[in-house]
C-alpha cells in the first residue's frame, strides 16, 4: 500500500488535500494522471451503462438539496455511525473500528457509544438558522429520485428504465482511512433502475451480472472480488436485499460496490414528503403503480484504488528492477507515448512530432517525450502504465533501407517486447488494441 501511495503522489495521480496547509483529513486532490484515470473510468461506465443502452437516462443534479429530501429519505434520522469518545484524550473513534473499551491512542477508557450523523450540514443564503439548513448530499441517489417525475414527464420511458448519475457525495466519516478508500468527499456512479414490483428479482439478477461484466472490463483479476449477501439488520434502512462486492485491497477485504433492492421505499417516501405523486402510469396495462428500484452503486475512488492495486507490478527487465502498472489500455491515463530516438536530430523530431499529432486525433491520450535516453523514457511510461511506446528512429526515415522506411518500433509495456509496425497501419493497430 505504501508503494502505491508513494507512486500515486510522485507521479501525479493523487495528492493529499490542502497539503501545503498540513492537509485536511479525508480529502484528496487528483493530479493530471489521477484525473485522466478517473475520467477514463467514468467515461467507460457512462458508455457501458448509459449511452450504449436504450433504457437509461442521465442526470446531473445539484449537490446542495432541500433538507426535506433527506428527512423523507430517512438520512436525517438514520444515516449515522456509532461514535465513541475517549474520556482521557477526548479523541473520537467509530465504535465498530475499535476492539474493547480501551482508547487505541492513549489506552484511556472509551465512553458509551452514541449515534453520529454523517451528513455535512451547511446553511444556504444569508440567514443561519434552522430554516436555511441544507446538506451536501451523502449519496447521489437522492438527486435521481427527486428527478424521477421530471424524466418521466420529459421522456415517457417504458418500464423498466433507469436513471444514472455520476457525481460527488460527502460523508463526515468519523475515521477516514486507507488512502482514498474512506474519504469525506468522493464520487459515486449510481443507477436507480425502475421496474415492475413483481419483476424485481429478475432485474436484480441482471444487474448482478452486469456489475460482474464491469469488474471484468476494468481489469480486476478474477478471484480478487468477492460477494457478500448482506444480512438482515446490517443492510441500509431502505434495502430489502443487498449484495456487497468486496475487493481484496492491500489493507484487507473491503466493500467496493453495492447492489441493493430499494423496493418502492424512496418513491413512496418522497411522495409523502413532497406531496408530489411519484408514481407511474403504465400505458400498456392502463395501471398506475409505484415502481420498485434496483440500485447498482459504484464508488469512483474505490474503483481507482482497486485498479491501481491490481495493476501495480514489479519485475526485472534487462537486468534492472522496474515498477509498472498493468492497466487495461482502455483506462490507462496515457495510451501511447511517442519518442524521437534522439532529441538533437531535427529530422527525427519532426517525424516524431508528425506521428504524435496524427495519433492525438484518434487516441484518448498521447504524450510526446524526448527527455533522456530511451531506456529511461520506457521506465517512466511503465511506471504510469502507458501500454504502448512508439519510437521514431533512423529506419523510419529510410536510412536502414527501403523495407524499413516509414515503420516505427512499438514497445509493449508488460513484456517489454518490441515490434516493427508500418506507419500506415499504426492507427488501426493501436485502435484495435485500445478502444
Ligand atoms: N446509494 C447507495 C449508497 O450510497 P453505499 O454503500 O453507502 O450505498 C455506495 O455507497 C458506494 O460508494 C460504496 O460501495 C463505495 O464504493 C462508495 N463509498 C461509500 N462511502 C465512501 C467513502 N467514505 N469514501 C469513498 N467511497 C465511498
Amino acid at each position: 500500500m505504501e508503494r502505491i501511495v508513494s507512486l500515486a503522489k510522485r507521479r501525479g495521480f493523487v495528492y493529499p488535500g490542502s497539503e501545503i496547509y498540513g492537509g485536511l483529513a479525508g480529502t484528496w486532490d487528483y493530479g493530471p494522471l489521477g484525473v485522466a484515470l478517473k475520467n477514463n473510468l467514468k467515461d467507460l461506465w457512462w458508455k457501458m451503462f448509459v449511452t450504449d443502452r436504450e433504457d437509461m437516462y442521465g442526470v446531473d443534479a445539484a449537490i446542495l438539496m432541500n433538507s426535506k429530501v433527506w428527512e423523507a429519505s430517512g438520512h436525517t434520522q438514520t444515516f449515522t455511525d456509532p461514535l465513541v469518545e475517549c474520556e482521557k484524550c477526548k479523541r473520537r473513534f467509530r465504535a465498530d473500528h475499535v476492539d474493547g473499551t480501551a482508547c487505541p491512542e492513549c489506552k484511556g477508557t472509551l465512553g458509551e457509544a452514541r449515534q453520529f450523523n454523517m451528513m455535512f450540514k451547511t446553511h444556504v443564503g444569508a440567514t443561519e438558522d434552522e430554516s436555511s439548513v441544507s446538506y451536501l448530499r451523502p449519496e447521489t441517489a437522492g438527486g435521481i429520485f427527486v428527478n424521477f417525475k421530471n424524466v418521466v414527464d420529459s421522456f415517457h420511458p417504458k418500464l423498466p428504465f433507469g436513471i444514472a448519475q455520476i457525481g460527488k457525495a460527502f460523508r463526515n466519516e468519523i475515521s477516514p482511512r486507507d488512502f482514498v478508500f474512506r474519504s469525506r468527499e468522493f464520487e459515486q456512479m449510481e443507477i436507480e433502475y425502475f421496474v415492475r414490483p413483481e419483476a424485481w428479482e429478475e432485474h436484480f439478477t441482471a444487474w448482478h451480472r452486469l456489475m460482474k461484466e464491469w469488474i471484468e472490463a476494468i481489469g480486476l483479476p478474477e478471484g480478487s472480488v468477492h460477494e457478500l449477501e448482506v444480512a438482515d439488520g446490517d443492510r441500509a434502512h431502505y434495502s430489502k436485499r443487498t449484495i456487497d462486492f468486496e475487493f481484496d485491497f492491500p489493507f484487507g477485504r473491503k466493500e467496493l460496490y453495492g447492489l441493493a433492492y430499494r423496493t418502492d421505499f424512496d418513491l413512496k417516501s418522497h411522495t409523502e414528503g413532497s406531496s408530489v405523486e411519484l408514481s407511474y402510469f403504465d400505458e400498456e396495462t392502463k395501471e398506475r403503480l409505484t415502481p420498485h428500484v434496483i440500485e447498482p452503486s459504484f464508488g469512483v475512488e474505490r474503483t481507482m484504488l482497486a485498479v491501481l492495486a491490481s495493476a501495480y507490478a514489479e519485475d526485472e527487465l534487462g537486468g534492472e528492477k522496474r515498477v509498472f502498472l498493468r492497466f487495461k489500455p482502455r483506462i490507462a491515463p496515457v495510451t501511447a507515448a511517442v519518442f524521437p530516438l534522439l532529441k538533437n536530430k531535427p529530422e527525427l523530431v519532426a517525424k516524431a512530432r508528425s506521428v504524435y499529432a496524427d495519433l492525438k486525433e484518434i487516441l484518448p491520450s498521447v504524450v510526446f517525450d524526448d527527455n533522456g535516453n530511451i531506456g529511461k523514457r520506457y521506465r517512466r511510461q511503465d511506471e504510469i502504465g502507458t501500454p504502448f511506446c512508439i519510437t521514431i528512429d533512423f529506419d523510419t526515415l529510410g536510412e536502414g533501407g527501403e523495407d524499413k522506411k516509414d515503420t516505427v518500433t512499438v514497445r509493449h509495456r508488460d513484456s517489454g517486447e518490441q515490434e516493427r509496425v508500418a506507419l500506415a497501419e499504426l492507427p488501426s493497430y493501436l485502435k484495435s488494441r485500445v478502444l
